[in-house]
């Protein structure tokens, strides 16, 4: 699902709310050039819009039924309008009516449009149409202006002749060009897992660097932060997880609702990952060493009068996410590793997703400026058997929401 100069709106879910104006007719003509942008699309009108265009129509279109109401008990039942704001990746209105930009600036929750609209937490994009004279109308001016001012991405008008026969700036900007300002914009980075989307289930999650003792006063460790790690566990936990966080030596606060249980070395990680089995889902984001020395020197390494070098002796560590993920007795859904890689990242995520028998990798990219290891944002890639999710560069907290979202996604359609 990677993001292409041709399909610049792949793996978006995006909910076109149609308004009730002439312009309705070419909502349909963009519903098949989203969807050819690579979006998944799902249609909700206003009562004004079924006057010009039938809901039948988009379900063609869409692939979705169209909602129009927000008292259709089937409707509800197939997918409540709470989860539909939910589902979306962004929220675009077309044509947004000059009374659909009243009610939406000033948060109305009259219908189900402006619910939606409301109950959203992505992105709203308007494209209004609407006669020139409304659109130049102060209420119009000042309700575009309270819109904007909450970040809203306003498209269009376009000047020219408009239904009326009368010419000025109130023409629906057409679907093409409405796709390329949607594309223009990043996308959002994450939508957060719905509350209680991991209820019920037990969520181990390790975090951080591990340190390997040399001496009394000297460590083989690396530069993790844990900071993701501790974002996932606080998400799912947010999601209704019970969680336990096994934390590497790292200064943060253990997020609200979560277990923590601090460790030092690879082995003692190991020790309390096996003592937190059994467990639902198994997250893997700690850098743990590969390596460490054969044996713990009780007295400090000395220099040597000769030595102008010093070689150490190291052990491999055990593979924690390789043992979890094989072993049958853990009562494992879903298994998540990490892969920190500097290039061919997408290969080597494939590669380690195989070797260690792991249900999904997320991989980022490690070295890329103002990202990766004591950064507070990142940006990272997804794969699983069969499918692959980007995340641009966002907080690592909004990150780890979308990852415990995906991983929601990923328990419903693959029980282990
Ligand atoms: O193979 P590599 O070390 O790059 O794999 C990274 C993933 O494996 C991470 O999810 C990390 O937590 C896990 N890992 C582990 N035990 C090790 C080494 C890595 O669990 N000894």
């Amino acid at each position: 699902m990677s993001v292409t100069a041709n399909r610049p709106l792949a793996g978006q879910r995006i909910l076109l709310c149609v308004g009730g104006g002439i312009a309705a007719y070419k909502a349909l003509e963009l519903v098949r050039r989203l969807r050819d942008a690579g979006a998944d699309v799902q249609v909700a009108m206003t009562a004004g819009a079924q006057q010009f265009v039938t809901p039948l129509s988009f379900q063609a279109l869409s692939g979705y039924p169209a909602r129009t109401t927000l008292w259709d008990s089937a409707a509800e039942q197939a997918m409540g309008h709470l989860e539909l704001a939910h589902w979306a990746d962004r929220v675009v209105v077309a044509p947004a009516t000059a009374d659909l930009l009243a009610r939406l600036a000033h948060g109305m929750a009259d219908d189900l449009v402006t619910t939606l609209c409301l109950a959203t937490e992505a992105p709203l994009a308007v494209a209004p149409a609407m006669n020139h004279r409304m659109w130049k109308h102060p209420a119009t001016v000042a309700n575009v202006g309270l819109l904007r001012s909450r970040g809203v991405q306003v498209i269009g008008p376009d000047d020219g002749p408009l239904a009326e026969g009368e010419s000025g700036p109130g023409r629906l900007r057409e679907p093409d060009a409405i796709v390329a300002e949607l594309a223009g914009v990043a996308p959002p980075a994450a939508t957060p897992a719905a509350p209680g989307a991991l209820q019920g289930l037990r969520v181990v999650v390790t975090a951080g660097p591990t340190y390997e003792d040399l001496d009394p006063v000297r460590y083989l460790g690396n530069r993790s932060s844990g900071k993701m790690g501790f974002a996932v566990a606080a998400s799912a936990a947010r999601a209704g997880a019970e969680v336990v966080l096994v934390a590497g030596p790292v200064q943060l606060d253990t997020p609200p609702g979560v277990q923590r249980v601090d460790v030092r070395s690879a082995a003692q990680m190991r020790d309390a990952v096996d003592a937190a089995l059994p467990a639902d889902v198994y997250i893997g984001a700690a850098a743990v060493a590969d390596y460490t020395p054969r044996a713990f020197s009780p007295k400090k390494i000395k220099k040597t009068g000769t030595g102008e070098t010093l070689a150490l002796d190291l052990v491999r560590t055990p593979d924690i996410l390789a043992e979890v993920a094989s072993r049958e007795d853990a009562g494992l859904k879903l298994v998540v590793g990490f892969a920190a890689e500097t290039h061919n990242v997408a290969d080597y995520a494939r590669q380690k997703l195989e070797a260690k028998r792991l249900d999904l990798i997320v991989a980022n990219r490690v070295g890329v400026p103002g990202t990766g290891f004591e950064s507070d944002d990142n940006a990272m890639t997804a794969y699983w058997p069969g499918g692959e999710r980007d995340f641009p560069p966002a907080p690592k907290l909004r990150l780890a929401d979308g990852l415990v979202e995906l991983v929601a996604e990923r328990l419903r359609a693959d029980a282990r």
